[in-house]
């Protein structure tokens, strides 16, 4: 176990009727509120209307910025940023999945520079003094909910670029599982993947060999997330597993499961976004069509670590190190076929010839997050295993 400083300010307001207290959560950090949302479904399930609600019963002045599109964009987010400006507005509140709350955190961290914003997603620039945030969560995924992480797609030069800021944390958000019922099954299954993924990417790339705390708790967030998305899927308004789901997916990001484990990278989603920025699929479909190649390729590289996730998460018992590893990665996948995630870039009609292309996105990202030892050809490598 490694040295660690944990501290996630978020507070969380979990379970049903909560997003009654949106509102006073909100005005805490002033009344002239930015609300952010996407396109549409926070009317369709009534979200809209309880927030309204909330936040109008508790004094704020509302100006609205709509329109967040999944796998936000710079442009988008510039408007926002130039929103707040003219409006003066002193907090912001995101009502919605990943996209929208990321949208919002960018908007937060540019609305008080005079700098383009995108210098904080190159790493020229570090956020110092953004504007506070307030959170409704609609889908279970991302995490956004509780970390300080965001992700923007700069549409000119066609990078999906994340950072963290530890001054971007959401002051509070709400988790109603209720909210969550009228996500389609599609997007209930990439949200688990993405859940999914958030943990494995931690699991296998640890470099301390004794963590038996975190590798338990991951691995329960590994269950849980796969049998509380099958639940989930069996009948898409069950609270008891939309709740297991949505908190499964916070805490499979919010700094809990890499405490204790030292350095770790993110290489699934490292290759994964170049997919999301050039065909603009949803982020959790083209994580299981990347996490089996990228699986098969660091099997090699630590079968142990493998076998142990084999054994624990799947009950696979039988055979030699090398075969419990990759009975594994054959269940995992199993699973992405089960709730209809494609399994490979293929099944995107992502073509074999854009490999090159991805890869050289890819790598631009790989130098941002210091994964130095992924270059051009090893991501291509790891993309034509996906085919
Ligand atoms: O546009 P709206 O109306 O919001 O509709 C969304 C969107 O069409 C819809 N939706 C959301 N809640 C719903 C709902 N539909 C019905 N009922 C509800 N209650 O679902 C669609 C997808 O929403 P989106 O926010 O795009 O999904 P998700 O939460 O998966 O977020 C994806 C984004 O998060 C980023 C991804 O890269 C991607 O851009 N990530 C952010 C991370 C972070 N901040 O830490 C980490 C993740 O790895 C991820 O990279
Ligand atoms: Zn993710």
């Amino acid at each position: 176990m490694q040295n660690f400083v944990f501290h996630n300010p978020t507070k969380i307001l979990f379970g049903r009727d909560t997003i009654a207290a949106i509102g006073k959560e909100t005005v805490l950090f002033g009344t002239n509120v930015l609300l952010v949302y996407g396109s549409g479904s926070i009317k369709k399930n009534g979200v809209y209307d309880q927030v309204l609600q909330s936040l109008t019963a508790a004094g704020a002045e509302i100006t609205e910025h709509f329109g967040v599109s999944s796998n936000p964009v710079l442009s988008h987010v510039k408007t926002g940023i130039r929103l707040v400006k003219e409006k003066g507005c002193q907090v912001l509140c995101a009502v919605g999945g990943g996209s929208v709350i990321d949208e919002a955190k960018a908007i937060c961290a540019g609305a008080t520079v005079e700098h383009d914003v995108w210098k904080f997603f190159t790493g020229k620039k570090s956020v110092k003094s953004p504007l506070p945030l307030t959170t409704v969560l609609t889908l279970a995924a991302s995490g956004s909910e509780m970390n300080s992480g965001m992700v923007i797609t700069n549409e000119e030069t066609r990078q999906k670029f994340g950072f963290a800021n530890k001054h971007l944390y959401p002051r509070t958000s709400i988790l109603d599982p209720g909210a969550t019922c009228s996500v389609p099954a599609d997007y209930t299954a990439y949200g688990a993947v993405d859940a999914v993924a958030h943990v494995l990417e931690f699991y296998f790339t640890t470099e301390d060999p004794a963590t038996p705390v975190q590798d338990r708790l991951m691995e329960g967030l590994l269950i849980n997330a796969m049998d509380s998305c099958n639940r989930a899927l069996t009948d898409l308004n069950d609270y008891q597993a939309r709740a297991d789901l949505m908190w499964t997916a916070t805490l499979a990001l919010n700094g809990l499961t890499g405490a204790g484990l030292g350095k770790v990278g993110f290489p699934m989603h490292m290759i994964e976004h170049s997919l999301s920025a050039f065909y603009n699929i949803p982020h959790g479909a083209g994580l299981s069509a990347v996490i089996p190649g990228w699986m098969r390729y660091q099997a090699k590289q630590r079968p142990e670590r493998f076998a142990q996730f084999s054994e624990r998460v799947f009950d696979i018992r039988e055979g030699s190190i090398q075969d419990k590893a990759a009975k594994g990665i054959e269940a995992l996948t199993a699973w992405f076929t089960r709730v209809n995630s494609p399994t490979t870039i293929t099944a995107l009609a992502i073509p074999s010839e854009d490999i090159p292309k991805i890869a050289a996105n890819a790598v631009s990202l790989a130098k941002v997050w210091r994964m130095n030892n992924y270059d051009a050809a090893l991501i291509e490598a790891i993309l034509r295993d996906c085919l």
